[in-house]
Order: structure tokens, then C-alpha cells, then sequence
């Protein structure tokens, strides 16, 4: 009896636990303990999404375990709460995990506050300054753009695995800006700093991490969660003494990399403020985790659909070879007089839909949308894909087509529905720099290679991996010089 006793309680506890707001989204039934979650396909929960969307409309609730989530469908609607509303839908989770691993520090998961608007403020400005729009930054890509070029040489006439190549680059880049210099590709302790970060995004987007929420006390136990941690302090130890060496080593005034800039705010700023050494080393860090896999895997959708399309392919060949004729370096002004490369590279950041969900964001205060009461502190899915493929916002929206972004004059335009690095106050802050080596490297790469799909290759399968960042599945790149 006193078993049952329990149960009932336990049952009634989350029947009422999950009752929706009054006037909140609609959306499906919760199941106690799990709510919604049983009802997604962990290989691809976006077609559950794109469901209830068409049952519920533009606006819906799943739960999340306990947790009511607020999804957000179609550029209209995302636009409007992040762009129009954007203040009362800029928060960040208060994700357990996270909060332990970062100290509530960096700026990906720090709250809508001053401290995030400071450093985000900061970070922007030093981008800007080495050299969007300037020459530094742009050297920077070009001299790993090079490095590519010579690893993929090595396999003219032949096929390889993209993935690794691209991911070293994209994160070279990163090393670049904030330390001041770029690793070789076959260092092997640039290799032990690449595997951390991926295992720890590994580890913080799986079960575990969701587990860990649910119940902290688990972290005393040698669960896989503890990896986690021990990946992010080798990131942390590795940082802390690139920071000392910048200590060391820096001449006022002379910035050489955002390390040295950030010391020089920290020196200005008053004792006190929230520049300290701590929030510089997981602001590096969220750097790094932000800015290579993104870029990566977009090159690698890129790669993967001219080896394809090879029309679209020698269509930009032509228009680059026609601009930059006998010229050494493209420049990343030229993308203006390159229409049609430009548009391809949109292209494939649509189709190539990197991030979902975008980071989950939350409400800063009780606010309202479509005329739904949303309570401060709810979760908010940007669902930024729906807005990728919205049938009434694209000329071709289920197929790789470069016209979706040309219009009748063949002059290059973005429609409102490109939102693949989000919208409002917390739009991805690399959107330029990825921009940029987007660019620079597929039109180095496009100068000196056909791209080929390779005879023993299979059938080429376009579908991605689901996940935060979502990728083209593995594939060989067959590489050809151009001569
Ligand atoms: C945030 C996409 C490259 C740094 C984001 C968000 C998206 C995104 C969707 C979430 C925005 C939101 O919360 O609504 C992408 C894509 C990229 C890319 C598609 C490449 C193709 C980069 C690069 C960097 C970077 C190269 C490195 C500098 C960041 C940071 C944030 C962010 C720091 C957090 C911003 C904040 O919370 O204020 N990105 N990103 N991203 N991204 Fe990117």
C-alpha cells in the first residue's frame, strides 16, 4: 500500500508539474519523468519538430523531461522574438554542467548581463581590428588556405578523408587570433588539444550531460561525465600557460593576438571588473569550441556538393579564374565581383544547416509572442532550420541550387530566411571571420583543384548527421590538379 502510496504521489507530482502556463504555446502531452523526449527519433528529431509544427502552428511547447521548452518555427517568428522582442529573449540557460565546468564564466552559456555584453563587446572589436575588413586576419586565412593547399597537393591524382583537414584548419585560425600562431598540422600535441575539444563537445551534447542535470550528486561517481571535466582542464592548463607566456612576453600597446588585447583591457578595466585571467581562459576556450567545427563541417558540405554538382563547380572556377585572372592571392574584397561563387557558398551553409537548433536561448522576463504568455526563464529553440528550408521564403527549397540566392540579373542576394547564424543580440559573434575563411579557402582551393567524386566512392549520400552541429556524412574527396 505505502508502495503505491508513493507512486501516486510520484504521478500526481509531475501531472502538475507539467500542467502548461495558462496561455502558454500548445503543444503535445507530457509523460511523466520523460515528457516529450520518448516521441523524438534520436537519428533525426527535426521531423517530429517539423510535425508538431504543422499540428500546433509557429509557436509550440514539448517538455523536456520536467522542463517545458518553447520551440520557435519559420523566419517570421524568430526573427520577431530575437530581433524585435530581442532583449526578452536573449538569456542563456542555467545548464548544471556547464555552470560547473565554466564557473558560470566565458561567453556562449553566460547570461543576458553586463559581463556578457562587455566581453562580447570586447571580442568584437578585437576581431574587427585584426583585420575584418583589414589586412592582418585576412593574411592570417590565406597563409592557412596555403597550408590546405599543400595537404590536399600530396593527393592529387588520388581521394581523402576531408575531415580532419578541414577541422585542423578552421581550428589553426582560431589559434592564430588568439595566440599569435598556428600549429603544423602533425603536431602531435596540437592533436591532444583538437581530441579534447571534441571529446568534450561529445561528452556535453550527450546523454550524460543531461543526466547530470537531472541529478549533480552523480559527479562524485566515476560516471563518463568525469571525462568531460578532465578534457576541459587540459584545455584550461594548456591556455593558462600560452596566458603566462603572453604575460611574459608582451610589449604595451603592441597587441599580437586577442590575449594580448585582453591583458591590456584587463589593466585598463578597474580592479574588480569581470576581465580577470579566469573569464579569458574560457572565453578562449568558448572560441575555440564556437568557431571549428561550425566552419569545418561547412567546408565539408561545401566540398561535398561541387564533387557532385560539377556544373555549379566549373561555373566557379570560371567566374574566378575571369576575376583574378593571373593574380597570386584572392582577396576577400573580390567576393563583390563573384556573384555566383558567393551564392554557392550560401548555399551550402543553407543546405548544410550546421545548427539546428541554435544555442538554446531563454526569456529575460515574462514576455509575449503570438499572442502566447511566456514566462521569464523559459527555454526558447530558435529552430533556425525551419526558416533554411520554409517552402514559401526559397525558390528551391529541397535542392542544392546556387539561384536561390541570385536574382534574374545573376546579381547575388540574401533572402530574410538566411538565418543560419542566428538573429539579435546573441547572433553568432564569428559570423564575419567565418565568413571570411569560408571564402578565401574554397576559392584557393577551387583555383588549384577539380574537386572529383571518386570511382570507388559509392553512391553519394547527401544527408547529415544530426546533432548540435550538424554534419555531411563521411565521404573521400577525389582531388585533381588544375594545370
Ligand atoms: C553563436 C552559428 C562560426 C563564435 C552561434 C550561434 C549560431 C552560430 C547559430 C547561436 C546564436 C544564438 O544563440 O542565437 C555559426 C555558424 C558558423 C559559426 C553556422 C560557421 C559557419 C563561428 C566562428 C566563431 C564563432 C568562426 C569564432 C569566433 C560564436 C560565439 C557564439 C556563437 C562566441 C556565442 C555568441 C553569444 O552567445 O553571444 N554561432 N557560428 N562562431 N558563435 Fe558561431
Amino acid at each position: 500500500t505505502l508502495v503505491l502510496l508513493w507512486l501516486g504521489i510520484f504521478i500526481l507530482y509531475f501531472l502538475v508539474k507539467l500542467q502548461r502556463p495558462k496561455n502558454f504555446p500548445p503543444g503535445p502531452v507530457p509523460l511523466p519523468l520523460f515528457g516529450n523526449l520518448l516521441q523524438f527519433d534520436s537519428e533525426n528529431p527535426l521531423k517530429e519538430l517539423d510535425r508538431l509544427s504543422r499540428r500546433y502552428g509557429s509557436v509550440f511547447s514539448v517538455y523536456l523531461g520536467g522542463r517545458p521548452v518553447v520551440v520557435l518555427t519559420g523566419q517570421e517568428v524568430i526573427r520577431e522574438a530575437l530581433v524585435t522582442h530581442g532583449a526578452e529573449f536573449a538569456g542563456r540557460a542555467n545548464h548544471t554542467m556547464i555552470s560547473h565546468i565554466t564557473a558560470g564564466k566565458g561567453l556562449i552559456m553566460v547570461d543576458y548581463s553586463t559581463r556578457w555584453r562587455d566581453h562580447r563587446r570586447f571580442t568584437l572589436t578585437t576581431l574587427r581590428n585584426f583585420g575584418l575588413g583589414k589586412q592582418s586576419m585576412e593574411e592570417r586565412i590565406l597563409e592557412e588556405a596555403k597550408h590546405v593547399c599543400t595537404s590536399l597537393e600530396q593527393h592529387a591524382g588520388n581521394s581523402m578523408n576531408p575531415q580532419h583537414l578541414f577541422h585542423h584548419a578552421a581550428s589553426n585560425i582560431i589559434c592564430s587570433l588568439i595566440f599569435g600562431s598556428r600549429f603544423d598540422y602533425e603536431d602531435k600535441y596540437f592533436q591532444t588539444l583538437i581530441n579534447s575539444i571534441e571529446e568534450f563537445i561529445k561528452l556535453m551534447l550527450g546523454p550524460w550531460a543531461m543526466i547530470y542535470d537531472i541529478a549533480p550528486a552523480l559527479r562524485f561517481l566515476p560516471l563518463p561525465f568525469r571525462s568531460s571535466f578532465h578534457h576541459y582542464e587540459l584545455l584550461k592548463e594548456h591556455i593558462r600557460k600560452v596566458v603566462a607566456e603572453h604575460k611574459r612576453s608582451q610589449v604595451a600597446g603592441e597587441p599580437r593576438d586577442l590575449i594580448d588585447s585582453y591583458l591590456e583591457e584587463m589593466e585598463k578595466r578597474a580592479e574588480g571588473s569581470s576581465f580577470d585571467d579566469a573569464n579569458l581562459v574560457i572565453l578562449l576556450i568558448d572560441l575555440f569550441i564556437a568557431g571549428t567545427d561550425t566552419t569545418s563541417n561547412t567546408l565539408r558540405t561545401l566540398t561535398l556538393y561541387l564533387m557532385t554538382h560539377t556544373h555549379i563547380q566549373e561555373h566557379c572556377q570560371q567566374e574566378i579564374d575571369m576575376v583574378l585572372g593571373s593574380r597570386e592571392h584572392v582577396s576577400y574584397e573580390d567576393r563583390h565581383a563573384m556573384p555566383y561563387v558567393q551564392a554557392v557558398i550560401h548555399e551550402a551553409q543553407r543546405v548544410g544547416d550546421v545548427v539546428p537548433l541554435s544555442v538554446f536561448h531563454t526569456t529575460t522576463a515574462n514576455t509575449q509572442i503570438r499572442g502566447y504568455s511566456i514566462p521569464k526563464g523559459t527555454l526558447i529553440v530558435p529552430y533556425l532550420s525551419s526558416a533554411l528550408r520554409e517552402k514559401d521564403q526559397w525558390k528551391f527549397p529541397d535542392e542544392f541550387n546556387p539561384q536561390n540566392f541570385l536574382n534574374d540579373k545573376g546579381e547575388f542576394v540574401k533572402p530574410d530566411a538566411f538565418i543560419p547564424f542566428s538573429a539579435g543580440p546573441r547572433v553568432c559573434l564569428g559570423e564575419g571571420l567565418a565568413r571570411m575563411e569560408l571564402f578565401l579557402i574554397l576559392v584557393t582551393i577551387l583555383r588549384r583543384f577539380r574537386l572529383v567524386w571518386p570511382e570507388d566512392g559509392g553512391v553519394p549520400d547527401h544527408s547529415l548527421i544530426f546533432g548540435m552541429t550538424q554534419s555531411a556524412r563521411p565521404y573521400r574527396l577525389g582531388i585533381r590538379s588544375r594545370t
